[in-house]
């Protein structure tokens, strides 16, 4: 049997879980519960990342410990994951002993071999950010967040030597073309890799950071927290919490799930510390996207809010993970809002699966009481049954290439082929017709399959839901891998005999006054106070207007710019600050009004934009802004124009 281990990246303790966190959550229980399905053995780890600066400043703003705020944040990421029937295994948080023991003796082992060294470090230190700021941050050799001269600041420190592992680490990605997912990613990380890497500061003295775990041979510092973190994927399974080491069964079918933000730590750090450390390396890296929030038509301000526990409340987070996995192209990003979640809820869950449900089993209760026995299929059922092979047969492809929204999408069209057989096959004037009975026996199984099958089916992305669609239809043999995939989905194996009283209603429809009425509760439940006016500085894209000659249109000087730094703005309700190089000697800092659907201004980073350059720089309320990026923006939507290939900071758009 094959052992597979999959991995969530342990979440900051400084967020309450939002809807990025459900993402890749959801997406190891839907993993763990297809593997399981079809016959391997899983083992599934999420947890907290619980050390760093951030925390000893958050903690310190409600007057508490650093180990009661994070016990606090810490049980609300697990609570919400029990709340919406995550099926994890183990729940690791960095202030385990088990795995601060465990970091203690990788750090002793790899600087006994060598490849830790002490060196002495100079920077820009901000007391008010309580870390270094590069020379691009600063703005008029001030801190802008603190309008303060940050201290030159001469640290001794313990650096890693990665760069040791730097062709080791090009060879093994190049041999193994598969390890980092999608193609686009590796690519990345290989592009990356041509420049020469830098040593990795692993340290950073108790002087200035208490909350870590100390370096066992210098108890003067403690560890950085990435190096602490990233080990957490083998301290949890060498002892798990109820103490047991599964290294040597789970570690080889080891997949890291992660978002595109932390790629190059989890594809540079992670595997040179593994070589240093002697352990292989993780067999799989699978990168998703990020999902931003488009703000919806039926509700503004609920825009970029949402709690999985509230949404679960209102809507059903199984409702939730089935857009998002249908919705979401493994690797791009994706973009939600309410009523696109609405649309595709009624199209495919209340008209599409559930109605085909109810019209079938109506009709069976009906004129039959218990599902018929087996009448011999025709050709009537042909496109049908063509339709399902396929499908069955692509599902596990699908899954293990992670094109989720492909598996799904054909679960929906083996529906609608169904539902167009039901229409054309009128059950409901064959009841009518004594002598019909098995014809009407015959087309009402067929219906009622096609909804076991892809109950089935679904059962990774909405385990609940299906497993009571398949209770409900007297198919109560487990989905966890004892009875075999090809069983549980061969056509026609309904049961005869199941009593099927008046089927429940599993996918009400969401009409928009029920909508907008839930909405509005749930506004009233996470209202935010604006503090910032909708002023004429904060837009990106200006309405069309008169038309203009081409002089006029040349006069704007268009230009190549890099994101090098993305932030939130103290204050501001849409705006973020970014630093953008455009080939000058100084990057520019450019305010833009697109905070609503960058949910983490991380993702900007190095993405290289439209800048209009010649504009007259504003004032604005949080600096001066000199510059404005172009996006294109539609109802909910917005979008950074961006340039792929060779463009470069500078570069003339013409
Ligand atoms: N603590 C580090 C990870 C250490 S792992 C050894 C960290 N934590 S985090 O809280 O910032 O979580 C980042 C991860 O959360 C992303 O990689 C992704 O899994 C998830 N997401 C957070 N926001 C997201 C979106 N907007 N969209 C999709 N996933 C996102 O980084």
């Amino acid at each position: 049997m094959k052992s597979v281990y999959f991995t969530t990246p342990i979440y900051y303790v400084n967020a309450e879980p939002h809807m990025g966190h459900l993402y890749t959550t959801a997406l190891g229980d839907m993993l763990k519960r297809y593997y399981q399905m079809t016959g391997s053995s899983v083992y599934y780890q999420t947890g907290t990342d619980e050390h760093g600066e951030k925390i000893v400043e958050s903690s310190k703003k409600l007057n508490i410990s650093p180990k009661e705020f994070c016990d606090k944040i810490s049980d609300k990421f697990r609570s919400t994951w029990d709340e919406i029937n995550i099926n994890y295994d183990d729940f690791i948080r960095t202030t385990d002993v088990r795995h601060k023991l465990f970091v203690q003796s990788i750090l002793k082992k790899v600087y006994e071999k060598g490849d830790i060294y002490f060196d002495e470090y100079t920077g820009k230190y901000c007391v008010g950010c309580e870390r270094y700021l590069t020379d691009t941050e600063l703005i008029d050799g001030k801190c802008p967040d603190h309008q303060t001269v940050p201290k030159e600041i001469k640290e001794a420190n313990y650096f890693f030597k990665m760069s040791k592992y730097q062709d080791s680490l090009i060879k093994h990605i190049e041999d193994n073309p598969e390890w980092i997912r999608p193609v686009r990613f590796k690519n990345e990380v290989l592009s990356f890799l041509k420049q020469p890497l830098s040593d990795l500061c692993i340290s950073r003295p108790k002087s200035r950071l208490e909350w870590g775990i100390e370096l066992p041979f210098d108890d003067k510092f403690v560890t950085y927290v990435w190096f602490d973190a990233l080990l957490n994927y083998v301290s949890g399974i060498k002892e798990t919490s109820k103490g047991d080491n599964i290294f040597d069964e789970f570690w080889q079918g080891c997949n890291h799930l992660i978002a595109k933000d932390i790629l190059k730590t989890h594809a540079i750090y992670w595997p040179t510390m593994l070589m240093s450390a002697e352990i292989p390396l993780f067999n799989q890296l699978d990168v998703h996207g990020y999902w931003m929030m488009g703000e919806s038509k039926m509700s503004k301000s609920l825009g970029n809010v949402i709690r999985p526990s509230t949404f679960d409340k209102h809507f059903g987070i199984e409702n939730l993970r089935y857009f998002l996995f249908k919705e979401m192209k493994f690797g791009s990003d994706s973009s939600f809002n309410y009523d696109l979640f609405i649309e595709r809820y009624n199209s495919d869950l209340a008209n599409g699966l559930g109605n085909l449900l109810s019209r079938n089993a109506g009709l069976v209760a009906k004129n039959f009481n218990t599902i018929p026995a087996k009448v011999a299929l025709t050709c009537d059922e042909e496109t049908i049954l063509k339709i399902h092979s396929r499908i069955v047969g692509d599902y596990k492809e699908n899954f293990e290439t992670r094109q989720f929204s492909k598996a799904i999408e054909d679960v929906m069209t083996l529906i609608s082929a169904t539902d167009k057989y039901i229409t054309l096959m009128e059950p409901w004037k064959l009841a009518k017709d004594p002598g019909k009975k098995d014809q009407l026996a015959r087309v009402l199984r067929c219906g009622l399959e096609v909804v076991r099958v892809s109950a089935v089916l679904l059962s990774p992305v909405m385990p609940q839901k299906a497993g009571a669609i398949l209770d409900y239809l007297g198919e109560t043999r487990p989905l966890d891998g004892t009875v075999s995939f090809e069983e549980l989905t061969a056509f026609d194996s309904l049961k005869e005999g199941v009593e099927l009283p008046k089927p429940p209603q599993f996918f009400p429809r969401f009409d928009s006054v029920r909508v907008e009425k839930i909405l509005e509760e749930m506004e009233q439940e996470t209202k935010t106070v604006s503090t910032e006016t909708d002023s004429p500085e904060t837009r990106v894209i200006e309405p069309i207007k008169d038309e203009i000659t081409i002089d006029d249109f040349l006069k704007v000087q268009f230009k190549v710019g890099e994101i090098i730094e993305a932030h939130h703005v103290e204050g501001a309700q849409k705006l973020l600050r970014l630093m953008v190089d455009l080939g000058e000697e100084n990057p520019r800092q450019i305010f833009a009004g697109i905070k609503s659907h960058y949910m983490d201004p991380k993702i900007l980073l190095g993405e290289k934009v439209m800048v209009a350059a010649n504009l007259k720089p504003r004032q604005m309320k949080f600096g001066l802004s000199e510059g404005m990026i172009l996006a294109a923006s539609g109802d909910d939507r917005l979008a950074v124009a961006t340039f792929k290939g060779s463009a470069k900071p500078g570069d003339k758009v013409s």
